[in-house]
C-alpha cells in the first residue's frame, strides 16, 4: 500500500529544507520497502498570494483532504504580505479545518549538540510539548470598534471548550503513560487569568483521576519558562494551551541548541483528516537564499510522519540517521552554522540520507 503525501514547501527556507526532508524520506522508503507517493503544491505561499490575491485555491480542502499526510515547510514573507494574512490563510486554516487539535513538539538534546545551558548532556533534556492547536488564545473571536478614533477598541477572546481541553489532555496523559517517567506538567496561569485558566486546571485535575499512574504537576507559565532553562531535566510531557505551547516549543528547542532541529506534528488523532508535519521554525527571511538553513527540523518531521503512518521502524531509522551525523561533530560532518559547522543545507541533508541508507548495512 502506498502513502500519499502532499508536499507544501511554502516560503523562504521552507523551499530549502523541504528537498532534504524528501531525500531522507526516500532513503527510508527504499530501505524499508515503503511506497511514498509525493505530490507538490505551490499554494500556501506568499508568492501564490501575490499572484492570486489569496493564499489557497477555493477547493483546497478537496485537493488536500484525501492525502495521508501533509508535509509542510514554513510560511511568511512579512515584507510583502502581513503575517496574519499569510498564516491565517494557510497553516492556521489547515490546523482548524483538519481538526489537528494536537501539536506534538519533541525537545531533545541530541548527541554532538552543545546546549546553551551549562553542563547539559544528551539525555538531560528529553521531553514533549503537547500544544492545544485549534482554540484558546488563537480563537479568532473579537473585533475592532470605533476604528481610527480616539475611542478605538480591540477585543480578542480566548475560547476554551470542555471538549477541546479534554481531548488534548487525554492525548497528553496517554503519551505520559507510555513514557518511562510517566510525568505530566501542565502550563497554567490561573493566578492571573481568572476564568479560562482555573477551568484548564479543573479539567487537568479531572483527567488526572483517570490516569493514577501518571505523576502530575503544574506551573504558572512565567516560572515554567524559567524552569525550562534552570531545570529542563524536570520535564517529560508538558501540556499547554495554544499560546503557551507556542512559546514553550521555541524555548524548549532553544535549550537543546537550535530551533533548526525542532519538528512538530499537527495531529488529528482519529485520522478523520490528514495530519500535518512541519518544522517548528519559520521561513527565516534573514538567512533565506544562502543554503545554510538547518534541514534537521524538516527531516525529523518526516520521521514523525512515518510513525504516524504506522512505520515506526522507518521513522526510527531517520532519527538514528540524524543522530549518527550529529554525533560525528562539526569537524567530521557538514553541520550547518547554527550547529557550529560550515556545511550547507544540502550537504547536511545528503549526509543524513546516506546515514539512513548505511544504517541498513550495519
Ligand atoms: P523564524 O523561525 O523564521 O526565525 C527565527 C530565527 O531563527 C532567525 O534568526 C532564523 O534565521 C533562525 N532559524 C530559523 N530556522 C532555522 C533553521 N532551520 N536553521 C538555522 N536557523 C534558523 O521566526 P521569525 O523570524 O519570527 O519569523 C519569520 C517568518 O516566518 C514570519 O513571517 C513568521 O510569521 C513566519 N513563521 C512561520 C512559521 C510556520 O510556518 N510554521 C513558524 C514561525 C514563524
Ligand atoms: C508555530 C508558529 C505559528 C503559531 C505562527 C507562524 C502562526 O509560530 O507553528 O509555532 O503561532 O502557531
Ligand atoms: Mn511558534
Amino acid at each position: 500500500m502506498s502513502q500519499r503525501i502532499a508536499v507544501i514547501p511554502g516560503d523562504g527556507i521552507g523551499n530549502e529544507v523541504m528537498p532534504e526532508g524528501i531525500r531522507a524520506l526516500e532513503a527510508a522508503a527504499r530501505r524499508f520497502d515503503l511506497k511514498l507517493d509525493f505530490r507538490h503544491f505551490d499554494f500556501a505561499s506568499c508568492d501564490y498570494y501575490l499572484d492570486h490575491g489569496r493564499m489557497l485555491p477555493e477547493d483546497w480542502k478537496e485537493q488536500l483532504g484525501g492525502f495521508d499526510g501533509l508535509f509542510f515547510g514554513a510560511v511568511g514573507m512579512p515584507d510583502k504580505v502581513p503575517d496574519h494574512i499569510s498564516l491565517w490563510g494557510s497553516l492556521l486554516q489547515f490546523r482548524r479545518s483538519f481538526d489537528q487539535y494536537v501539536n506534538l513538539r519533541p525537545c531533545r538534546l541530541m548527541p554532538g549538540i552543545r546546549s546553551p545551558l551549562a553542563d547539559r548532556r544528551p539525555g538531560d533534556i528529553d521531553f514533549y510539548v503537547v500544544r492545544e492547536n485549534t482554540e484558546g488564545e488563537y480563537s479568532s473571536v473579537g473585533g475592532r470598534m470605533f476604528e481610527g478614533t480616539e475611542r478605538e477598541v480591540v477585543i480578542q477572546d480566548t475560547v476554551m471548550t470542555r471538549t477541546g481541553i479534554d481531548r488534548v489532555l487525554k492525548y497528553a496523559f496517554e503519551l505520559a503513560e507510555r513514557r518511562p517517567r510517566r510525568k505530566l506538567t501542565s502550563a497554567t496561569k490561573s493566578n492571573g487569568i481568572s476564568i479560562t485558566m482555573p477551568y484548564w486546571d479543573e479539567r487537568v485535575q479531572a483527567m488526572a483521576e483517570h490516569y493514577p499512574n501518571v505523576d502530575v504537576d503544574k506551573f504558572h507559565i512565567d516560572i515554567l519558562t524559567a524552569n525550562f532553562v534552570l531545570h529542563p531535566d524536570w520535564f517529560d510531557v508538558v501540556v499547554a494551551s495554544n499560546l503557551f505551547g507556542d512559546i514553550l516549543s521555541d524555548l524548549g528547542p532553544a535549550c537543546t541548541g537550535t530551533i533548526g532541529v525542532a519538528p512538530s506534528a499537527n495531529i488529528n488523532p482519529e485520522h478523520h483528516f490528514p495530519s500535518l508535519f512541519e518544522p517548528v521554525h519559520g521561513s527565516a527571511p534573514d538567512i533565506h537564499g544562502r543554503n545554510i538553513a538547518n534541514p534537521i527540523g524538516q527531516i525529523w518531521c518526516g520521521a514523525m510522519m512515518l510513525e504516524h503512518f504506522g512505520h515506526e521502524q522507518a521513522g526510527r531509522a531517520i532519527v538514528e540517521g540524524i543522530e549518527a551525523v550529529l554525533a560525528a561533530g562539526p569537524e567530521a560532518a557538514p553541520l550547518t552554522p547554527d550547529l557550529g559547522g560550515k556545511g550547507s543545507t544540502s550537504e547536511l541533508g545528503e549526509a543524513i540520507a546516506a546515514a539512513i541508507r548505511d544504517g541498513g548495512q550495519r
